[in-house]
């Protein structure tokens, strides 16, 4: 960054002079009522942005465009798994989710209820999501890759009066049922929804209703067709949604998300880090499920009065040029994705790069992983379009480190996602001291409180979990903590070094290894177990485990193991889903343990990654980590990619 560059003034506004500069932002949104205060932080660490202002986001991501865009295209939806394409204009998107959202209120949704979408990609889940805070209800959405076990946890936890639905999805052209998994959800949880809307795709033909509980979502929209409903304004602190995140417990947390502050996040976001004009094209290829999505997909470019593309399908279907024919077809200024799915496009013939005219693309934006330096050099020089790496989390709602080239186009350095986007304090702290540290030496990556605007409120449900997980890891300070690592240079560009808790990533998806061990643990024959994320080179990690098992009998010979092997995986995939489902689950007789009980997690992993396992002086048992030696030296089973994990900044030596 340059020292007198106009991204560094701007940042220094952010921080100098917040309330002046947040209020500049705020007017990019509509209010009905006008804020009187810009940052209430009276109760720390506990903030509240743009005090008694009233707002809507769906009134800002929709009804506000009516005048100038209504006939500009919205959304745009294309499935290379269902081969279909579908596209709304602003004009049509607001008869849609007016629709929606007077089939809501019909089945009894109001301010402050929470509504739970568990939903492929498709355009009825947006719909159902600005429906939802368009009548001051709050939603949440589960991934569609979840299994019912955890679709209950997140049921009991929301208490939804209302979910959202639909037959199916399809993966590589092959159906994936979600009806009888929110049965089952529903069968498991102790607050069970009133109804359930089903969007019936007629993907999933043993599709069965539930008398009185399930509502064809078809049938409804003949019953409101044409109804037009209000925007319930509601005050800045009011919650839009929860997204539900891994930890280090195996409870996952509702990040909850408040809405003036967070439309104003998401529509200064735009213009400055994400370079976007209003008109423009901007194709973000994450999921609905995840933060990226809610952010990218749906909210931010539609506030921001662009036209967004969701996208339903792979990168490779049906070849690995669809991502830019899309960008051909439509012009797409702009796209998010995320390093596994361009390492996985770094697979397959580079001349896709060059088969469409992408000339329309300035940037392609990647979050979620680290970024790994051939990756980023592959795609940047095959497309001609400029890479940024940016970091945040599933709290923050939008980056917290990126370039801001939509301010100042800056240096990049590569395996670093620049430095801090404005209106975030960060702070490296020793992890053991709290001590800050000096440039280039390791720290705990954190956030000077308030968190701005966009950030999560709260818990959901639990005020003092929130402060206890984010803000209790120092006793010198309450500083917010990212529980990842990091350094910081002398120019202010961060290197992320990985995370210091049970949380690891996978393909840019982000679990604990609680949760995995806790869906491993449903497992009868399970005595112990213990997941590591192990580096890989596609998908950045995958988890590994360790188990004793109770019975040895059933895992006495290979052929057996092999068996049980399968059987624990599979249970995984009951539980939690196939997206947490181990690469591999060794059978050991004893955890590598230190005297006082606490699994040895890092040696393990560090085992795994043919690293040296570090200081042992604590170990219990030291034969327990012979074994996990033994058995992982006896098996070639992932792509180590220890530089995809842990990388170090070109000037830094570990
Ligand atoms: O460990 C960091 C990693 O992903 C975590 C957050 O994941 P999630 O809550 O799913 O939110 C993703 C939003 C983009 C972080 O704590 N992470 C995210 N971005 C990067 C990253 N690690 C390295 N480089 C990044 N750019």
């Amino acid at each position: 960054m340059s020292r007198s560059g106009s991204y560094k003034q701007f940042y220094e506004r952010s921080i100098n002079q917040p309330d002046t500069f947040w209020t500049e932002q705020a007017a990019r949104i509509e209010w009905v009522k006008p804020f009187t205060q810009v940052c209430d932080f009276s109760n720390p660490p506990f903030a509240k942005w743009f005090v008694g202002g009233e707002t809507n986001l769906c009134y800002n991501a929709i009804d506000r465009h009516l005048v100038s865009r209504a006939d500009q295209n919205a959304l745009i939806w294309i499935s290379s798994e269902v081969e279909q394409q579908r596209i709304f204009t602003y004009r049509q998107l607001f008869d849609e989710v007016n629709r929606f959202a007077a089939i809501l209120k019909s089945l009894g949704v109001g301010k402050g209820d929470r509504v739970l979408i568990y939903m492929p990609m498709i355009p009825e889940a947006v719909f159902a999501m600005l429906a939802t805070v368009r009548i001051g209800a709050i939603h949440s959405v589960v991934f569609g890759g979840f299994a019912a076990a955890s679709l209950a946890t997140r049921i009991d936890d929301a208490r939804p009066k209302v979910m959202i639905t639909a037959d199916a999805g399809s993966r590589m052209g092959k159906v994936i049922p979600l009806k009888p998994l929110t049965d089952e959800s529903i069968q498991l949880s102790q607050y069970p929804p009133k109804h359930v809307v089903i969007v019936n795709r007629g993907l999933d033909k043993a599709i069965h209703y539930i008398p009185g509980r399930d509502m064809d979502y078809v049938a409804l929209c003949h019953r409101h067709h044409g109804e037009v409903v209000p925007c319930e304004w509601v005050e800045s602190s009011h919650p839009s949604y929860i997204l539900y995140t891994s930890g280090t417990t195996g409870k996952p947390k509702g990040v909850q998300r408040d809405t003036g502050g967070y439309a104003v996040a998401l529509a200064a976001s735009m213009p400055h880090i994400f370079a976007t004009k209003p008109g423009e094209t901007f194709f973000c290829t994450s999921d609905i499920g995840w933060v990226v999505g809610h952010s990218y997909i749906i909210y931010a470019p539609l506030i921001n009065g662009s036209t967004t593309i969701m996208y339903d399908g792979l990168p490779i279907r049906p070849d690995a040029g669809i991502w830019w024919k899309i960008v051909e077809d439509y012009k797409v200024s702009v796209m998010f994705s995320s390093p596994t799915a361009v390492r996985v496009l770094k697979k397959q013939d580079a001349a896709y790069l060059s088969r469409y005219n992408t000339s329309s693309l300035r940037y392609l934006f990647l979050a979620g992983e680290p970024l790994d330096q051939p990756t980023s050099d592959w795609i940047e020089k095959g497309l001609g379009v400029k890479v940024i790496d940016n970091y945040w989390q599933t709290e923050t709602g939008w980056p917290i480190l990126s370039a801001e080239p939509g301010i100042e186009e800056t240096r990049r350095k590569l395996g670093s996602p620049s430095f801090a986007s404005y209106g975030y304090t960060m702070k490296l702290k020793q992890e053991e001291t709290g001590l800050g540290v000096a440039p280039n030496e390791k720290g705990v990556l954190c956030i000077v409180p308030p968190l701005p605007p966009g950030c999560m409120s709260t818990i959901w449900g639990d005020d003092r979990r929130f402060v206890k997980t984010y803000f209790g890891s120092f006793k010198d300070e309450q500083v917010y903590t990212t529980f990842d690592s990091a350094i910081c240079d002398a120019d202010g560009y961060y290197f992320i070094m990985g995370r210091t808790d049970d949380v690891i990533n996978v393909a840019g998806h982000r679990l604990g290894t609680r949760e995995i061990e806790e869906a491993i643990q449903a497992h009868p024959n399970i005595a112990e177990v213990a997941v590591v994320g192990v580096a890989d080179t596609l998908k950045g990690q995958v988890p590994i485990a360790f188990a004793v098992v109770k019975d040895v009998s059933k895992t006495a010979t290979p052929e057996l193991a092999a068996q049980h092997e399968k059987a624990v995986m599979a249970t995984v995939d009951h539980e939690l889903g196939a997206i947490g489902r181990p690469a591999r689950v060794y059978f050991v007789t004893a955890l590598p343990k230190t005297r006082s009980g606490k699994l040895l997690r890092r040696a393990i992993q560090a085992i795994c990654e043919g690293r040296d396992p570090g200081d042992l002086t604590t170990i219990e048992d030291a034969s327990a980590l012979e074994q996990v030696c033994n058995v992982v030296a006896g098996s070639v089973l992932f792509d180590l990619a220890p530089d995809t994990a842990r990388r170090v900044a070109p000037t830094v030596a570990l």
